[in-house]
């Protein structure tokens, strides 16, 4: 057979495919662009013959029933790596839980929790080439190791999938089923950078020396500081996600990656979320390698890059040099991601610098995100021993080796004027460090975070 035949074999419509999940079975699916939307929207259909399927996902994108409704309650239970908007929303109906997880472990750990097996795995990829061999296309962060631990693999074949270049190749004799969904992909907007953002990014980009390698995170800082990077020379990019703001900085000749010491050359990441245009730009694209998170994201490969810079965003920094990305309070918001493996890795590497860049007030300047300690219940995304530089609109604080008194001291620097007194007061008042000097701060604001 050869591998059109092979491929004309294994199609299946959707309802077909998703009819071979049986009650009590784990599906995973494939993250962020490239889920599994015609899959994913025809689960909730068969929730009368289904109890107890319990489905693990990362990042999920668009609305499903399966997951919002509450009448599928007993049906379906979702396990999730890193939380959208709609899982926030479902969160206290109790019908999802968050994995504590570092992106470079996170595949290996679930797969470890449930004995190395998952029973079915529903990914993307596009229609394969005159070989038989397809690319999944938008993320490899977790995707091959599933598709290795599955019992059933089915794959939605989408031909607007850019076909994305490195280790993103399956032959199509190593899945059991194909369906064809041609879908636009979804796209994640990068807005025109606020004052505030622009104060951030030029405080991050004074950071950046020429010929580093950057981490770029999620969020609408990292995207912000992309579009003022384009007077910098020779960057390189060893990243998680490749997001929309890279493309303007190849095309400007900013990003070469000639001085990378591995990779030469190359972008590497795990995963693409962004415009059409960043989809457009990884097609076929030479340039892109897209390699697995367990090895994009390990510190210790990470460290081998010289100059490696990575940039992250998070909810609130407290005087410990704690941070907290991934929830507010004890409302669990996103998850960890890669932000603590790319903080680390680029504090492995030589010249490299670890960076959390975060607007000093939130909730329209009624809260400070700089605090005394983290609101009780907050996740530590980052812990203060591995904490490094922190950036607000009012500047940079170097915390890596100083004392939780300097780190303190240093921190109020950067905090809105408003809330700095509050912090000294407090952080006196707890006895965290006593007798503070830190002059000038006379305003008594108390924060409601
Ligand atoms: N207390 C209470 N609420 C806060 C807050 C604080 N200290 N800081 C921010 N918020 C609110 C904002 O007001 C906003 O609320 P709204 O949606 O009602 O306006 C919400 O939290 C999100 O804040 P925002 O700054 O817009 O988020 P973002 O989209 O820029 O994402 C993170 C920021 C930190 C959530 C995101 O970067 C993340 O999840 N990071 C962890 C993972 C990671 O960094 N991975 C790196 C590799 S890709």
């Amino acid at each position: 057979m050869n591998a059109r035949e092979l491929y004309r074999s294994k199609l299946l419509t959707i309802p077909e495919a998703v009819g071979l999940v049986r009650s009590g079975q784990s599906i995973a699916t494939a993250m962020a662009a490239a889920e599994p939307t015609g899959l994913l929207t025809e689960l909730g259909n068969h929730r009368d013959r289904l109890r107890d399927v319990t489905v693990w996902v990362c990042l999920p994108l668009r609305l499903y029933d399966f997951i919002l409704k509450p009448e599928m309650s007993g049906h379906f239970f979702v396990e999730n790596w890193f939380y959208g908007a709609p899982d926030r929303e479902v969160h206290p109906q109790g019908r999802t839980s968050y994995i504590p997880n570092n992106l470079h472990q996170a595949s290996s750990g679930k797969l470890k929790a449930s004995q190395g097996r998952v029973n079915v795995y529903w990914g993307t990829a596009t229609p394969p080439d005159a070989h038989g061999y397809m690319s999944l296309s938008l993320s490899l962060v977790i995707e091959k190791q599933l598709i290795e631990a599955a019992d059933l693999v089915v794959l939605e074949i989408n031909e607007r999938l850019p076909r994305t270049l490195g280790d993103t190749q399956i032959h199509i004799s190593e899945v059991d089923h194909v369906v064809e969904n041609h879908v636009p992909l979804f796209e994640l907007p990068s807005a025109h950078p606020a004052p505030w953002e622009e104060a951030i990014g030029g405080y991050v980009a004074d950071l950046i020396e020429d010929g580093s390698t950057l981490q770029l995170g999620i969020g609408g800082i990292p995207n912000a500081i992309a579009s003022l990077l384009v007077n910098h020379r020779d960057l390189g990019v060893h990243t998680e996600m490749f997001t929309t703001g890279i493309v303007d900085l190849f095309e400007a000749g900013v990003i070469t990656g000639r001085r990378k010491s591995q990779w030469k050359g190359k972008m590497v990441g795990a995963f693409a979320l962004g415009e059409q245009r960043l989809y457009d730009f990884l097609h076929n694209n030479i340039a892109v390698e897209l390699l697995p998170g367990y090895i994009t994201n390990d510190p210790y490969v990470i460290g081998r890059n010289s100059k490696m810079v990575s940039v992250n965003t998070a909810l609130q920094v407290d005087c410990y040099g704690q941070v907290c990305s991934q929830s507010i309070g004890p409302r669990h918001f996103s998850g960890t991601g890669g932000q603590l493996d790319t903080h680390r890795g680029a504090q492995r590497s030589e010249g490299g610098r670890g960076i959390i860049a975060l607007r000093s007030t939130a909730k329209s300047d009624t809260i400070s995100t700089i605090v005394p300690v983290l609101t009780p219940g907050a996740e530590v995304t980052v812990p203060g021993q591995d904490v490094d530089t922190i950036v607000t609109e009012y500047g940079v604080a170097e915390l890596r080796g100083r004392s939780v008194k300097e780190r303190t001291e240093a921190l109020i620097q950067i905090a809105h004027p408003s809330f700095r007194a509050w912090i000294r007061d407090e952080v006196e008042r707890m006895g965290i460090v006593p007798r503070l000097q830190v002059p000038g701060y006379e305003t008594q604001t108390p924060n409601p975070a």
